[in-house]
């Protein structure tokens, strides 16, 4: 059976980056299978975030989530603090996976910089709370981006450890999904850094709250070449500024790259940021309306996160029984 599982970060603007990296495909993937999706704020504390920020950015991501195009009764969307056994296994995990993988990861390495020392404990163990969230419904599929893919090995090689360990092929390993044209969609003002919501320059991401005038802007300002624009994707090669916009154009167009170089051959980069712009407004126009209403109603968010809870907590519950079996801690409903 197909399982499908991923989590997004409550941390600040959700920029075009997320969009289409992980919700696109998100919204396209629940027509055919059951998806479970996460508002991950656990993983949200392992950096500061000031509590009343963290409440409200959880019900703003929330709104996005739904505004994107997601079903609340199809999946289950709901914020992991209020599944506790996603910590509960978190902690197992941290028990079978080795200190050498973790040092490994270059997320941490990004995000601890030069003062490895100072950061939380909880940030460099991030990665076997993200395998006890994929793990815990026994997913099958994680659809995400590019740069998640390294956190995804580690929860294959968590739960091949696990399985190992106590002679039981009890979880599956998780596929990622790495879908789309725009994978790893990278900084407007730098083709070689990726679009993310912390990055300090408010003019190298998209966010879905911005208002038509503020993409076109952006858009408009976004670092370019000097080369005119290439009829295949192969004129993209060591071009990283024109193959993002590309990439994004495709994304957002649902074109092939092929086409999308068809349509551009020979033509200057205004003609073609023109008409990005106007792709970007159309698409990303009515989510951020959305999210403005939905966020005006933070009683619905709530109550949308409270049934996603439950629903997750029935699947959650029983799995995180049979690990504690499977691990021999004795509890008292094993009693009888
Ligand atoms: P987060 O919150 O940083 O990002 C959420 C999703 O958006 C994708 N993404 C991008 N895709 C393409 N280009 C970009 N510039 C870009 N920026 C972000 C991410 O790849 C991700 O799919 N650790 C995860 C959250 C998480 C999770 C999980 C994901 C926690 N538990 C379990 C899957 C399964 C993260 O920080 O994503």
């Amino acid at each position: 059976m197909t399982l499908i599982f991923s989590g997004i970060q409550p941390t600040g603007n959700l920029q075009l980056g997320n969009y289409l990296g992980a919700l696109k495909n998100w919204v396209t993937l629940q027509h055919d299978y059951e998806c479970i999706y996460c508002v991950v704020d656990l993983h949200a504390v392992t950096v500061w975030q000031e509590p009343k920020e963290l409440a409200s950015n959880t019900r703003e991501v929330t709104a996005g989530l739904l505004a994107s195009g997601l079903d609340p009764r199809k999946n289950i969307i709901f914020n992991q603090s209020q599944v506790a056994q996603h910590a509960e296994l978190a902690w197992i995990f941290s028990c079978v996976a080795r200190l050498g993988w973790l040092n490994r990861m270059t997320q941490f390495k990004e995000k601890a910089g030069k003062k490895q020392e100072n950061a939380s404990v909880g940030l460099y163990a991030y990665p076997s709370l993200m395998a006890a969230d994929i793990l815990i419904y026994k997913a099958t599929h994680v659809p995400v981006g590019e740069d998640q893919k390294q956190h995804l090995e580690l929860t294959r090689d968590v739960a091949q450890k696990f399985n190992n360990d106590f002679g039981i092929e009890f979880f599956p390993l998780p596929e990622p999904l790495i879908l789309g044209h725009a994978t790893r969609v990278m900084s407007l003002r730098d083709g070689t850094k990726k679009m993310s919501k912390s990055d300090l320059s408010e003019a190298s991401r998209i966010n879905l709250t911005d208002t038509p005038d503020e993409i076109a802007h952006k858009i408009r300002k976004a670092k370019t070449d000097s080369d005119t624009l290439p009829g295949t994707p192969k004129g993209l090669e060591n071009r990283p500024e024109a193959a993002n916009l590309f990439g994004i154009f495709a994304a957002l167009s649902d074109l092939s790259l092929e086409e999308v170089c068809m349509k551009f051959d020979g033509a200057e980069f205004s003609k073609f940021k023109k008409e990005l712009t106007e792709l970007a407004v159309v698409v990303l126009g009515p989510i951020g309306k959305e999210m403005a209403r939905l966020v005006s109603d933070p009683g619905y968010l709530d109550k949308v996160l409270a049934d996603g809870s439950e629903r997750a907590r029935n699947i959650a519950a029983p799995v995180l029984k049979d690990v504690y079996d499977i691990v021999g801690l004795l509890r008292s409903d094993n009693l009888d």
